[in-house]
């Protein structure tokens, strides 16, 4: 990476999980979050830290300035309107990030952490802000952004260490559960590995032995297809 890679919602669990590893692999790497004593406490040195909220624009424009990658980490909040909704913060948030990591020309890898069943709106978690709903409308926007890009939808998140084998499924229809690391990890992959661009996965850990070559996991995924403009 020639620019520093931006992780917004860097400072929350899975977040300082890639900016870690970003920094083993001698990346830059800026984090954006509103989250300040999270930050003190969790960030590794090396982290350029910008204290942020992606509901104000005028914020983001700085730290998201000459990047060359942008990992979305943000967690969605569960009222049904105003600054905690989901629609604040996975989809108006996501915009915010987008319209700034775009200024001026600029084209980075956006990853964007959303979660499996975003596609089906009949869930029980729907009725927290119809936060299924504003994840596919954010994932959408993505999709459409014009960026090179690739949407994560992991299972439900567990603080387990990395080591299970790791299971990429499409078509919204699997359930189970997948470590903060190995989110964390393909998340880092997915800026590295060039079958990663122009997908959306979901993600659970199985029994087994865990991966070794990302780039042939995701070179085994269908490409999105997305409406031409
Ligand atoms: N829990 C699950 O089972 C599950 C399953 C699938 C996907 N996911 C998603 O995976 C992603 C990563 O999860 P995680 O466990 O790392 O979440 P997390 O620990 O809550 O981290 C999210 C970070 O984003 C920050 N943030 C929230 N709103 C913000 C805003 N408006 N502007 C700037 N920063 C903001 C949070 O700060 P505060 O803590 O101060 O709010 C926190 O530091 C989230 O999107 C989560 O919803 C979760």
């Amino acid at each position: 990476m020639d620019n520093p890679v931006v992780v917004v919602g860097g400072a929350g669990r899975v977040g300082r999980l890639v900016a870690q590893r970003l920094l083993e692999r001698g990346a830059a790497v800026r984090v954006v979050d509103h989250a300040l004593q999270h930050a003190r406490r969790h960030l590794p040195p090396g982290v350029a830290f910008t204290l942020g909220d992606v509901r104000d624009p005028a914020g983001l424009a700085e730290p998201l300035a000459r990047c060359s990658a942008v990992v979305y980490c943000v967690d969605p909040g569960t009222a049904d309107t105003g600054p905690d909704s989901p629609q604040s913060t996975v989809y108006q948030g996501l915009c915010n990030v987008l319209d700034a990591a775009r200024a001026a020309g600029q084209r980075p890898h956006v990853v964007l952490i959303s979660q499996h069943h975003a596609t089906h709106w009949g869930h029980p978690l729907n009725a927290y802000g119809r936060v299924l709903e504003w994840r596919l409308a954010g994932e959408e926007a993505l999709r459409e952004s014009g960026l090179p890009y690739t949407v994560i939808r992991p299972g439900w998140l567990t603080d387990g260490a990395a080591g299970l084998r790791v299971r990429l499924a499409q078509g919204d229809r699997g359930n189970g559960q997948v470590s903060r690391q190995d989110v964390a990890e393909a998340c880092v992959q997915a800026l590295y590995c060039p079958s990663a661009s122009g997908v959306t996965f979901e993600m659970f850990n199985e029994t087994g032995v865990a991966p070794s070559h990302w780039e042939g996991l995701f070179a085994a995924l269908e490409w999105d297809q997305v409406p031409v403009a």
